[in-house]
């Protein structure tokens, strides 16, 4: 018999801080009904204090979501936790998740408190949780680089205000695998109370061991991992959701415990994330990258087709790779469209929204001969960002030659007022996003560019992710079309949008993201 590992994600709170990976609330839904799909046992949906915006996504998580628990994220004070408690009502199953710094160098240098006031709040905070609901999580934050004895006490206290779980972040990515097995030995030792709570673990990958310090976790008891699909996570992200529970599954003989995740649907909730957040999968990636099963060398070919386990130590079809994916085309009527959607995890509020959709499917459908979930995720991931946005494309024509300088004319309509300029440029992306920039007359420095395929063939959507950094604040923003420099142009528009609107709070720096 083996333990059950609970496995918690947090694509949508820890994975969204990323610089630039912001989702709006339908794409967090669409994210959210995928992880229940797969049978992720919680779902951390957000830090509902953080914004109007953040509430509402967490909440509407919450009523959408059935069979997994739904857990929002709060600092350690009364008003963070009432309205992570407000967000998390409407769940069949909801938990609080609290957290308080407890390394020297957070308390000194950020909290700007005493041991012992943090020792409070922290027991504080998990009290006024707890009357909330009995599904308390507590985290001491940075409690890799955190003194032993001083962790203890806070843990002891967290746990007799009744916390349930116990996460121990290495919230800098900076304790190695062997340690951070010590660690969670020594706290399930030593903490009075620690055979009552689950221990977890939550690591980041600075040092790219986040999920090597996970397994070590699991390995001296902790029986939760936070993670997230592709890693996606600040900086250099979280521990990868699909490495651990294919670790933990593969090598079962080791671990002695299992999940209860449905790989075979990881691939898909690999490209669902990948498609909204524009965070491309590198394809040597492990069990979702492009290239990981496939077989390059003639030795290993050979060996494959005599026996797959002679290079093969898991099938790819368990994690997805070739599940039958239903393709659509110019001739699929609205109901197939709808069904495929509806199966993707994309619901439309009535007909007129259908039928909005359905149009532009059939506008792609025109371009482009063979239309997959990849397609279809795109096509309302653009819906999605043009619904609110105060600057939307009308229209564009470029121009290049071998003689001069491309050219560019934009048409914008900005508050619903119609704006075009004209520009010249490097290139024709270069033009295009010159056009734009005086016509919404925000400065801001281009941080990176990249172009993507979303499916293979020459008439594939180019995916377009355009980053932009204004006085510290960053944003990604994306587009998808055939045309690419069109893809340029919506993804520029769609960054350009987000600079405008209002930022949120960041829950562990305080900064703007
Ligand atoms: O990395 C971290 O410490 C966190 C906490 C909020 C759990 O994300
Ligand atoms: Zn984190």
């Amino acid at each position: 018999m083996s333990d059950p590992l609970i496995i918690f994600d947090t694509t949508l709170r820890d994975g969204e801080q990323s610089p630039g990976a912001s989702m709006t609330l339908e794409e967090k839904i669409r994210i959210a009904r995928m992880l229940e799909k797969m049978r992720v046992d919680v779902i951390e949906a957000g830090f509902p204090i953080a914004s109007p915006g953040d509430f509402e996504a967490v909440r509407a998580v919450a009523s959408a979501v059935k069979d997994s628990v739904v857990c929002g994220l709060a600092r350690a004070n009364l008003a963070d936790i009432d309205r992570a408690a407000e967000a998390v009502a409407p769940a069949n199953a909801a938990r609080i998740h609290v957290f308080i710094a407890t390394s020297p160098i957070h308390m000194r240098d950020k909290l700007r408190m005493p041991p012992d006031e943090v020792l409070a709040a922290a027991t504080a905070a998990v009290k006024r949780a707890r009357h909330h609901t009995d599904n308390v999580e507590f985290s001491p934050e940075d409690a890799g680089r955190s003194e032993r004895d001083f962790l203890c006490r806070v843990l002891e206290a967290a746990i007799r205000a009744g916390a349930g779980t116990i996460n121990i972040p290495d919230t800098v990515g900076y304790t190695m695998p062997a340690q951070f097995g010590n660690l969670i030995q020594e706290l399930r030792e030593r903490v009075p109370g620690a055979d009552k709570v689950v221990w977890s673990a939550h690591c980041h990958d600075d040092l790219g061991v986040a999920v090597a310090n996970s397994l070590a976790a699991v390995t001296a008891g902790a029986r939760q991992v936070e993670c997230t699909i592709n890693g996606l996570g600040e900086r250099a992200g979280n521990a990868s959701l699909e490495e651990i529970v294919m670790a933990v599954r593969t090598r079962r003989d080791f671990f002695h415990c299992d999940t209860r995740i449905e790989t075979r649907h990881i691939v898909a909730a690999s490209r669902l994330v990948s498609t909204i957040t524009g965070f491309a999968v590198q394809p040597n990636k492990a069990i979702v990258g492009a290239n990981a099963f496939a077989h390059e060398a003639g030795i290993h070919q050979d060996g494959v087709i005599k026996s797959r386990e002679t290079y093969e130590i898991m099938r790819a079809q368990d994690v997805g790779w070739d599940a039958n994916r239903m393709v659509l085309g110019k001739h699929s009527g609205r109901n197939a469209f709808a069904t495929r959607l509806r199966e993707l995890g994309v619901e439309f509020e009535d007909d007129g929204e259908l039928n909005e959709a359905f149009a532009r499917f059939k506008e792609l459908a025109d371009k482009k001969h063979e239309i997959f979930d990849e397609d279809l995720q795109a096509l309302v991931s653009e819906a999605d960002h043009r619904e609110d946005e105060r600057l939307q494309l009308l229209s564009m024509q470029v121009q290049s030659s071998t003689e001069g300088a491309p050219l560019a004319k934009v048409t914008v309509t900005v508050n619903g007022e119609r704006r075009s300029r004209e520009a010249s440029g490097n290139g024709q992306v270069d033009a295009v996003f010159r056009a734009i920039a005086d016509i919404a007359g925000c400065e801001s420095s281009l941080q990176l560019y990249s172009v993507n395929a979303i499916t293979g063939g020459t008439d594939a959507q180019g995916e377009v992710t355009v980053r932009l950094e204004r006085g510290g604040r960053i944003v990604n923003g994306h587009g998808a079309d055939t045309d690419i420099v069109i893809a340029s142009a919506r993804a520029y528009l769609n960054a350009v949008n987000k600079l405008l609107s209002a930022p949120r709070r960041h829950p562990q720096t305080g900064g703007a993201i």
